[in-house]
């Protein structure tokens, strides 16, 4: 295998067209496309324009066809029910046939969107590959996001379409979800003519006459309905990412380019054969629950295991293990996070005697830096390759990474390896040039993408270009910086913008600050990421009150607190805020977020050149020693 990989990775560069229409042939196109890549328009770039297939048809019936029908395609375990439940490749078709045709009875077409806002049921992905299935477009969002982002994200879709269910199940408490749908659509501009609902047994909904439809009457009363071709430069959906404001970003994935990339990555970069179980434990919320847990696995004819629960307290940090046993999975991708919390809960792997695990082969860790105490700790216990790679909402599919089915690298702890096939990985420094080896600069990627990216933010081109072509001409400006090292590893290190993850989850810290500053009693606030034993990190708010308040700061942090989980929801995990009297900043007014960060980490600052009161930074500590972060600062 020596070799293999850089004979591949230089030839998806050198010869794209040549590399990427081999992978297309394991596509069923309905016509084959006429320009492998349409460069007319640089820098925006279309894949397999003038191919016609449908992404439903490549999940489903083609493996029908192909005598997979009654392999299982999607097992659901729900660790909060104690239910699990097997669909066979015949069955799931059956089912998402007859769901598109409830949904089209329903006057949802080829370009409509539907919104998708669903717990961790097998329901949630019949809804999707449904709206494949007539290229229909869907934008799901996460459980975890309140009313008012769910409204924003109706705005922007404007879909015909909503589909919910009556709740989801978190430890311990059953969270009513239509209550919430009914409170976004009450806040939207833009209003879905439909809804239907899933009748969960823990919650029954209540359904509003000539609006809302239950899921099984919608589906006892339809014809199953087949596939629509549509173009491979047709969206399939818009899944909304955490930008540097409020607005979040409408990321598009096409389906020709889609179903090529992802099907390419189950066995080059997973090592997966079709007829494995394969297992992608995140929410179909995230991207990865798009590309790994729906897409890519069914492409490939493997069987994806959706799981609804924890990685620890449902019931115990043995869940992931048991998971494993009962479904023989044979590799599973998780955020860094899960692991974290299982090594907390059981530090020496206790539990995971208690299982056979003989069927595992591979860990693949993604949505956030792996550090390696926790890598370390999973190699030690699972005794199998641990592989952390990189990706993005944007990007769709791994970046970097130890391509498993290529030639897999040894490990270095700290780097999700090499560039994938198909991506020109670089470092610049600020006026666009590349740095040497070994040192950090922004992370970009030469232009064009490969297949199965996004080809642009949806009714906002402008954006597009402005957010991540317009910094450095001729490339894709990840929002990352990073480096590369002697022997092409590279090591991402941090955000260059706002966003910080939070358990995997992707947030922006100016959307978090554009809702305290909506506060009466606030002037000006500030929210930074500091770093989370568990989540990696977690975001922390600093509020300036405004002149003459007089009021219990204690009480205006909690409030705060509180605006966040409402407009934002409880996924935003924030939890603490602290009053000061003044923020930090230059000369010329930008606020000092990173130095605050140090200070909140505990760690080794310098105070900045620019700084128009280094008096201020003590004072900063102090706040944040008041909340429980920030050690003595050791000043440099
Ligand atoms: N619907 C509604 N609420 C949700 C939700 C959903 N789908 N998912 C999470 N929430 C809520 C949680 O209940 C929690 O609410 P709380 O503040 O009332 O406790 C809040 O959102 C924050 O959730 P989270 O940050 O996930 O913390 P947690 O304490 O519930 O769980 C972990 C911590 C580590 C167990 C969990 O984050 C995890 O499993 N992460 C790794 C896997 C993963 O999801 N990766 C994502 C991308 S690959
Ligand atoms: P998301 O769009 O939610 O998948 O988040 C993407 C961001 O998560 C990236 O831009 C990185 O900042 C971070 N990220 C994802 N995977 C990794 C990784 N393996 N190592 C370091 N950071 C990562």
């Amino acid at each position: 295998m020596a070799g293999r990989y850089a004979e591949i990775h230089r030839r998806s560069l050198e010869d794209p067209e040549g590399f990427w229409s081999e992978a297309a042939s394991a596509i069923h196109w309905e016509k084959r496309w006429d320009r492998l890549l349409d460069d007319s328009r640089p820098p925006f770039y279309r894949w397999f324009a003038g191919g016609v297939l449908n992404t439903c048809y490549n999940c489903l019936d083609r493996h029908v066809a192909e005598g997979r029908g009654q392999q299982a395609a999607l097992i659901y375990d729900s660790a909060m029910t104690g239910q699990t439940q097997s669909f066979s490749y015949t069955e799931l078709t059956d089912l998402v046939a007859r769901f598109a045709g409830a949904i089209a009875a329903q006057g949802v077409a080829k370009g409509d969107r539907v919104i998708i806002y669903m717990p961790m049921v097998p329901e949630a992905a019949i809804a999707m590959l449904a709206c494949a299935r007539l290229g229909a477009v869907h934008s799901v969002v996460f459980g975890g996001f309140a009313p008012a982002e769910l409204a924003t994200r109706i705005n922007d879709a404007k879909p015909k379409l909503m589909i919910s269910a009556s709740c989801g199940l978190e430890p311990g408490r059953v969270l009513a979800y239509k209550p919430l749908l009914d409170q976004a659509i009450e806040l939207a501009t833009a209003k879905p003519d439909r809804c239907i609902i899933l009748q969960r047994p823990q919650v029954k909904a209540e359904m509003k006459p000539g609006r809302d439809l239950d899921w099984q009457e919608a589906v006892a009363a339809a014809k199953p309905a087949a596939c629509v071709p549509v173009a491979a430069t047709d969206p399939l959906y818009v899944l909304y990412t955490s930008g540097t404001t409020g607005q979040p970003k409408g990321v598009v994935r096409d389906n020709g380019g889609h179903a090529v990339a992802l099907k390419w990555t189950m066995k080059n970069i997973y090592g997966v054969e079709p007829g494995e179980v394969w297992w992608a434990a995140s929410d179909v919320g995230w991207v990865v629950g798009h590309s790994y847990i729906v897409y890519a696995p069914l492409m490939h004819g493997c069987t994806s295991v959706l799981f609804e629960g924890k990685p620890v307290g449902t019931p115990d940090a043995g869940t992931y293990w048991r998971v494993i046993q009962q479904h023989k999975v044979s590799a599973l991708f998780t955020a860094p996070t899960a692991f974290r919390a299982i090594k907390r809960d059981d530090p020496d792997a206790k539990l995971l005697r208690n299982y056979d695990i003989r069927s595992f082969r591979t860990l693949f860790l993604a949505g956030e830096r792996s550090d390696p105490a926790t890598l370390e700790w999973a190699e030690a216990h699972l005794k199998v390759p641990v592989i952390d790679h990189w990706w993005q909402t944007e990007t769709g599919w791994p970046i970097v990474a130890d391509c498993m089915g290529i030639e897999p690298f040894p490990v270095k702890h700290g780097s999700p390896t090499k560039a994938v096939p198909g991506w020109d990985v670089r470092v610049l420094d600020g006026e666009g040039h590349e740095v040497k080896r070994g040192d950090i600069g922004a992370l970009v990627c030469k232009l064009p993408l490969p297949p199965g990216t996004f080809p642009t933010l949806w009714n906002a081109e402008q954006r597009f270009f402005d957010s991540y072509l317009r910094a450095y001409p001729g490339f894709y400006n990840t929002g990352d910086a990073g480096f590369i090292d002697e022997e092409g590893y590279v090591y991402v290190m941090a955000r260059t913008d706002d966003v910080i993850n939070v358990a995997g989850h992707r947030l922006s810290t100016g959307a978090m600050e554009e809702v305290l500053a909506s506060h009466p009693d606030v002037a000006e606030c500030a929210v930074i990421g500091a770093a989370d034993d568990l989540k990696g990190q977690v975001p922390l708010g600093f509020l300036v009150l405004k002149a003459g308040v007089s009021r219990d700061e204690h009480k205006i942090a909690e409030e705060a607190v509180a605006l966040v989980r409402e407009r934002i929801g409880p996924v935003a995990a924030f939890r603490t805020a602290a009053v000061v009297k003044r923020l930090p900043k230059t000369r010329s007014g930008k606020i000092l977020r990173g130095t605050m960060q140090k200070i909140a980490d505990g760690e080794e600052y310098k105070t900045p050149a620019t700084i128009d009161d280094p008096a201020i930074l003590p004072e900063i500590g102090e706040a944040l020693r008041g909340v429980g972060y920030g050690k003595e600062p050791d000043k440099g």
